[in-house]
């Protein structure tokens, strides 16, 4: 089997971020979502994945490399236009071959594993296997009807009115089968070609198509709340582990993990909490649930349940909370009480105590 991992969409919902980066590389406890998702894959015994990438190919690119790192073999298949899930699997036709493969949205973490699920698809070998998840508000997915016995009625692609609570994970299995129904489907009102239109075509032309349940985690970090959430709930599952230094005035609590080079000084740390290499925490409570990216500055400063990218500073600010915090950026304060100074970026989503 092989993998067809999505990488190309531009991100719309994770501005400001998606201006300067992939959102496939945001950090989820300091790790790429790219990088969780690579891994994922190679646990089902995959050893060919073909990365599709848009105009952000090169940055991606950088962070993966050939694959080696991952024991994966990558090749990279670039698309001109975001035009739709289905549409890559067309212009990695000559990748994929006659080939079974998992298609994997480069945007969802499943940290439970979907190896049962890969293994079902292999015995049974149905035409295609999608993999579902009972969510609260299925509007924004994909959504699929089964009928008594599990079987699939009907897929949709965000229904206005959905008649189950199933969304379609980013995660399905193929056989070549699809690539006839990729050929034959129109695009959607949102002029994408779906691959929620292209499995339904496979049903409606009497294939056999299966349905997963899938009962873990599983987070589409499309947006910044989902990051943020995704991180507490992988931070979970850190031990922690001291590369760096602590200073004797320093406290850590429970799982905290202090990369190479990393500095504390002074400070309270509860974990879960990863501080990135190279970083100084001086003077400061951090934790619980936040991770600090690499190179970054945290001074006179408390924070909590946040993500702090690579070379960010933060310093003498009392009550950061439930914040994602942008490469290079700097928060602060003024040193006077007349009121906030803020240069903000596009798009950027700022609270202040009221
Ligand atoms: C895509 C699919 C949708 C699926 C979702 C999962 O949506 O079209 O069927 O439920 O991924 O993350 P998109 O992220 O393109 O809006």
């Amino acid at each position: 089997m092989r993998a067809l991992v999505l990488a190309g969409g531009s991100g719309t919902r994770l501005r400001p971020f998606s201006y300067s980066m992939p959102k496939q590389l945001i950090p989820i406890a300091n790790t790429p979502v790219l990088v969780h998702v690579l891994r994922s894959i190679r646990e089902l015994g995959v050893s060919e994945a073909g990365v599709v990438v848009g105009n952000r190919g090169p940055e991606i690119e950088a962070v993966l490399g050939d694959g080696s790192r991952f024991d994966l073999r990558i090749t990279y298949i670039p698309q001109d236009a975001p035009l739709g899930l289905a549409h890559t699997v067309s212009i990695a036709r000559d990748f994929l071959g006659d080939d079974d493969f998992v298609m994997y949205l480069g945007d969802n973490m499943l940290p439970d594993g979907v190896a049962d699920i890969a293994g079902e698809f292999t015995m049974h070998r149905p035409d295609a296997q999608v993999v579902v998840h009972q969510v609260a508000d299925p509007r924004s997915f994909g959504v699929a009807e089964l009928g008594p016995d599990g079987e699939v009625l009907r897929l949709v692609e965000k229904p206005a009115e959905p008649r189950s609570d199933l969304a379609l994970l980013g995660v399905y299995f193929f056989t070549p089968a699809i690539h006839r129904a990729v050929a034959a489907i129109k695009p959607s009102a949102r002029g994408e070609l779906e691959i929620t239109d292209a499995v339904q075509w496979l049903l409606t032309s009497g294939a056999d198509v299966r349905a997963s349940r899938y009962d873990g985690y599983w987070k589409d970090t499309g947006r910044a709340e989902d990051v943020l959430e995704c991180n507490s709930h992988f931070l979970g599952g850190l031990r922690g582990r001291v590369d760096g230094d602590v200073d004797p005035g320093s406290i850590l609590l429970g799982q905290v993990v202090v990369e190479a080079g990393a500095r504390v000084l002074r400070s309270r740390i509860e974990g879960p909490t990863i501080i990135g290499a190279g970083t100084v925490v001086e003077d400061s409570q951090v934790g619980p649930y936040t991770s600090i990216g690499r190179d970054c500055l945290v001074s006179g400063s408390r924070l909590e349940r946040s993500i702090v990218l690579n070379q960010a500073t933060v310093t003498g600010v009392h009550s950061l909370r439930d914040s994602l915090i942008g490469r290079g950026a700097s928060v602060g304060t003024t040193g006077s009480g007349a009121g906030h100074c803020l240069v903000v970026g596009d798009h950027t989503r700022v609270e202040v105590a009221a």
